[in-house]
């Protein structure tokens, strides 16, 4: 007979909850996925359906992994025949947790999104949270730099990331790019593996895109650029091919889904005088390219895309539209934009501080804060888009509040461009400071 302390010991392990629970987008609105969590070896099966005494099963994938000394098993279930608007359940051993699907095609939401989110010093989490259950949003878009780091402590220090942020995130998908911080020297294994994003082909979750409504939305690696000597410069064409594809494909389908939205983690463009990372060599490889890889820019103007949203650096900014260097800004600017509309949204909070601006305005920037904070995106139809930041430092006040508008049917194109007025942003180092005080 096996003694008390070990039989105790082996139910513990055996009935491990399943942890970490996640949703996300898959194939649109009606395809989700569910991912989760745990340490011992146990089937990958939930329970779903519409009440709590009708749940079927549906059994995903499994994959082992070892990180650290510690082995986790992560699992995917996908629920792809969803019914829209409608109210679910879903079991995972003795854990119950619900979500509500948007409409199949949804004429209008709300978006949270921001990057640079970490437990220490993770200002926003609680008002994220609390904002999204009580219905301020319908899915998070985290635009990189998760827990800082997912890794550290053996992982630890993601799992407790994803456990903080299950209650919200087993109710809605939470959509993941990968950011520096996610290198965990094993080329990102422990982002590639404890999330499951939309499928690219290429079985990895470095780059995707899905439709949501009237918006495209599509989350692209910096990552192969900022990690280029490290793991080879072959995904960054990689990435750039299927960019291509999925953006002819994208175009041919602009009527029914007229908004282009990408998210990244590392700027193409941003104002922040301190420090030098605005302005240093990783960003114009990424907006240009360098050496015959290609950069993002020429491709997000070629498609008219119309909002990016990035992170890295610890701060908010919303940008006149802008191209090639050259910036659109007037009291219409955000009406039929001539170029994309970038927004810096890095200030969620981590252990680093904030990176502060100067008091000397930008002129191409259109506003700037420090304060901690996120942003929230109405998608309100096929021509109105609704962006405001809010300032958790300021309790929740909305700090900055816009909408972008644009015809049905418009696109912006060089030419457009030409015949608006504009301003040059300086090249680099002119708008640096003397001297940077603060690090
Ligand atoms: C790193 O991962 C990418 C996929 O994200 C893969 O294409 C690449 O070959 C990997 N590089 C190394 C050195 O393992
Ligand atoms: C789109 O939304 C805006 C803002 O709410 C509204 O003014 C406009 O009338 C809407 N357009 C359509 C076609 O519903
Ligand atoms: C800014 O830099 C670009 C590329 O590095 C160069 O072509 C351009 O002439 C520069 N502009 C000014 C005003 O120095
Ligand atoms: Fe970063």
């Amino acid at each position: 007979m096996l003694p008390f302390w070990l039989l105790a010991c082996f139910l513990a392990q055996s009935w491990a909850a399943p942890e970490q629970v996640h949703l996300a987008f898959h194939d649109g609105p009606l395809d989700l996925s569910v991912a989760w969590i745990t340490f011992n070896d146990v089937d990958s099966i939930l329970s779903y359906g519409t009440s709590l005494s009708s749940l079927v099963k549906k059994t995903g994938d499994i994959k082992k992994w070892v990180f650290g000394g510690i082995t986790r098993y992560s699992h995917r279930v996908r629920l792809h025949d969803l019914k829209p608007s409608t109210q679910y359940y879903y079991q995972i051993e003795s854990r119950i947790f619900h979500f509500k699907t948007l409409p199949a095609n949804p004429k209008s939401y709300k978006v949270c999104i921001y990057g640079d989110l970490g437990i220490e010093n993770g200002v926003s989490t609680t008002s994220i949270i609390n904002q999204g259950l009580a219905g301020q949003f319908d899915f998070v878009v985290h635009v990189g730099d998760l827990a800082y780091d997912l890794h550290t402590d053996n992982g630890k220090r993601g799992d407790k990331f994803m456990n903080l942020m299950e209650p919200l995130i087993s109710t809605m998908p939470y959509m993941v790019i990968a950011g520096n911080h996610e290198d965990d020297g094993k080329n990102f294994s422990n982002y590639q593996t404890r999330f499951y994003m939309p499928h690219n082909g290429y079985g990895d979750n470095q780059f995707y895109s899905v439709d949501i409504g009237p918006v495209h939305w599509l989350g692209i690696s910096t990552e192969f650029y900022g990690f280029d000597r490290e793991y080879g410069t072959a995904s960054i064409q990689t990435q750039y091919n299927w960019l291509q594809n999925d953006l002819k494909t994208a175009e041919a389908n602009r009527k029914n889904v007229p908004w282009i939205s990408t998210f990244q983690h590392r700027p193409m463009y941003c104002s922040i005088e301190y420090g030098n990372e605005c302005t240093d060599f990783t960003s114009d490889f990424i907006r240009v390219g360098d050496r015959g890889l290609p950069g993002l820019e020429p491709t997000f103007l070629k498609y008219s895309i119309d909002f990016g949203f990035w992170g890295h650096m610890h701060a908010y900014e919303r940008m006149y539209p802008v191209a090639d260097r050259k910036y659109y800004a007037s009291n219409s600017a955000y009406h039929n934009p001539v170029a994309p509309v970038y927004v810096l949204t890095g200030s969620a909070g981590c252990h680093t501080p904030g990176a502060k601006f100067s008091n000397k305005p930008t002129a191409w920037s259109a506003f700037r804060s420090d304060d901690y904070g996120y942003t929230i995106m109405t998608v309100a139809n096929m021509t109105h888009v609704r962006l405001q930041q809010v300032s958790v430092s300021k309790n929740g006040a909305f700090i900055d509040d816009i909408w972008v508008s644009k015809d049905p049917g418009h696109i912006h194109t060089a030419t457009m461009r030409e015949n608006t007025p504009h301003g040059e942003i300086p090249n680099k180092s002119r708008y640096l400071l003397e001297n940077n005080e603060i690090h």
